[in-house]
């Protein structure tokens, strides 16, 4: 009778162990039988002239005790050419279409004071422009991606930045940028033709927008050196009207790619986005069900523009995008916000959206590198961290132009108060050295799951990789426990016979490695 009693604690106690920790199963095959890469431009990053991104985050002031070319903080650009960022985006974001480039060239002193009334309402000295921006690119080996003014601005002014940019001839505004002290053209081939021009760009209807396109882009000229990649300004999220008519009206020969702007806001309310440091995990569901919508916005306007471009000759360029949660306690509109265990979840899931999708998603660009959104880097003063979005970043870094692998994934749910989503998202993809490399998220707060994966025509003999997690979702990194959550080894994955088991941490984000 003690006998069964204690028999009965014993099950009882196991029981709860399991529904703790429980393992469950996913299945994973991935296949060799691609032909498509995918784009490092997926990897690509935007900085715009609000808050601390530009000014106290790239360009400090002369007397901040940090190493610096001219103002830009080098221990910033360390850490972001460790990552290998391929773009970065700029001026904005809405300050693209309120941005003047004349204002921003020729000596500081002289440059005109304007008001930034998208953000904040500071005051902004032009002391950053087009030279500082550019040379901030070459210091980070990225691409320049520029946004001209379409809501504010004219034809010829975009078209002379570009010719001052780019034009290696005699004429007065290249010789302009000669005396500005940069002979050489700079080169530039990503250029945006508006922001958001169905709101803060202009609150135009998509079919003016195209009209507007097609004059913009016809004096968007090429120099030598230079061909340009001209991208529309496209959706707000599920807007599929917008690309609808912006593939009907705009020849695919004039535009490059057409973007798409979604964020992750976890109530789902922008009046009340959420905290970006306290969410309960009911809260934490509703935001990875909105963060997983990116896959179906990205598969419906692809469908779209599949109809329009069969041969998938203009890219979806998700230019923004990231988690957007309410901005930390004294921020007074200028978009600081703290970055948890989850956004480096949303940051591998949505990886994983677009290395999947690499067919058409050709070009993104998370908001927004330092200080703003969903931040790489934040700093106090001279103090940096480098945030978990930053380490996702650094790990998944090994897809940037290598081979898709298409991959099959049957996942378990995740379940909390009766909703489901699927726990695990995977990509994968092979490098030029023949390396294969699979990167893995899972959602479920509590349960590890085991990845049961075939791998399809492709050998190898070695398994290793890294983890990013934390013992709680909520855990950030601070100014004094810079590296709370920072990456590991990971020692999970192990070869079954030719197949690869994977015992996957609940709430974490693994790469491997394939030799
Ligand atoms: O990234 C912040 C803002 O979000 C950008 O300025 C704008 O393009 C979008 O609405």
């Amino acid at each position: 009778m003690i006998f069964k009693k204690q028999l009965s604690i014993l099950l009882f106690l196991a029981g709860s162990a399991l529904a703790a920790n429980a393992q469950t199963t996913a299945n994973l095959s991935i296949s060799n039988d691609s032909k498509l890469t995918v784009s490092k431009y997926i990897y690509g990053q935007f900085a715009e002239h609000l808050g601390r991104g530009i000014y106290g985050g790239f360009w400090v002031d002369k007397t901040m005790p940090v190493e610096k070319q001219d103002r830009i903080r080098l221990d910033i650009v360390k850490a972001l050419v460790k990552i290998k960022i391929p773009s970065l985006r700029w001026p904005g974001g809405c300050f693209a279409d309120e941005y003047h480039w004349r204002d921003g060239i020729g000596p500081a002193e002289q440059r005109p004071k304007m008001v930034n009334t998208n953000w904040g309402g500071t005051t902004e000295d032009n002391s950053f422009g087009t030279h500082e921006f550019l040379e901030l690119c070459s210091l980070l080996h990225c691409e320049p991606y520029m946004a001209a003014n379409v809501g504010s601005g004219t034809v010829e002014e975009m078209s002379k930045w570009i010719e001052y940019v780019n034009s290696n001839s005699t004429s007065t505004i290249a010789q302009m940028r000669a005396q500005n002290g940069h002979p050489d053209p700079y080169k530039v081939t990503f250029w945006g033709i508006g922001n958001e021009s169905w709101g803060c760009g202009g609150n135009m209807t998509p079919e003016f927008y195209c009209d507007q396109f097609k004059r913009y882009a016809s004096f968007a000229k090429n120099y030598p050196g230079a061909p340009l990649k001209k991208i529309a300004s496209g959706p707000n999220a599920d807007d599929y009207n917008w690309t609808e008519v912006i593939m009907k009206n705009i020849p695919d020969y004039m535009m490059w790619g057409i973007s798409l702007h979604y964020y992750t806001v976890p109530t789902g309310d922008w009046g009340h986005k959420g905290s970006a440091t306290s969410f309960s995990e009911s809260e934490y569901f509703g935001t990875m069900e909105r963060c997983l919508r990116m896959e179906e916005l990205v598969t419906k306007h692809s469908a779209i523009m599949d109809k329009y471009d069969p041969k998938k000759n203009v890219a979806l360029v998700v230019d923004e995008w990231g988690i957007w949660t309410d901005s930390e306690p004294g921020d007074h509109g200028v978009l600081y916000q703290q970055n948890s265990l989850r956004d480096a979840l949303i940051a591998g899931t949505n990886l994983n959206i677009f290395n999947n999708h690499c067919d058409r998603v050709r070009g993104a660009a998370l908001a927004q590198t330092i200080n703003v959104l969903q931040s790489l880097i934040l700093t106090d003063k001279e103090k940096m961290l480098l945030t978990p979005t930053y380490h996702i970043f650094d790990m998944y870094k090994v897809h940037q132009d290598a081979k898709y692998l298409p991959i099959q994934l049957t996942s378990p749910d995740y379940v909390v108060d009766g909703k489901k989503l699927p726990a695990v998202n995977v990509s994968a993809s092979q490098d030029s050295s023949g390396k294969v490399h699979i990167s893995l998220v899972n959602l479920d707060l509590h349960n590890n799951i085991t990845i049961r994966t075939s791998l399809k025509d492709i050998k190898w003999k070695t398994v290793t990789g890294q983890i990013l997690t934390s013992a709680n979702i909520t855990d950030i990194n601070t100014f004094d426990q810079p590296d709370k959550i920072h990456l590991e080894n990971f020692k999970g994955a192990k070869k079954d016979g030719s197949n690869l088991v994977v015992v996957l941490p609940a709430k974490s984000v693994v790469t491997l490695e394939l030799q």
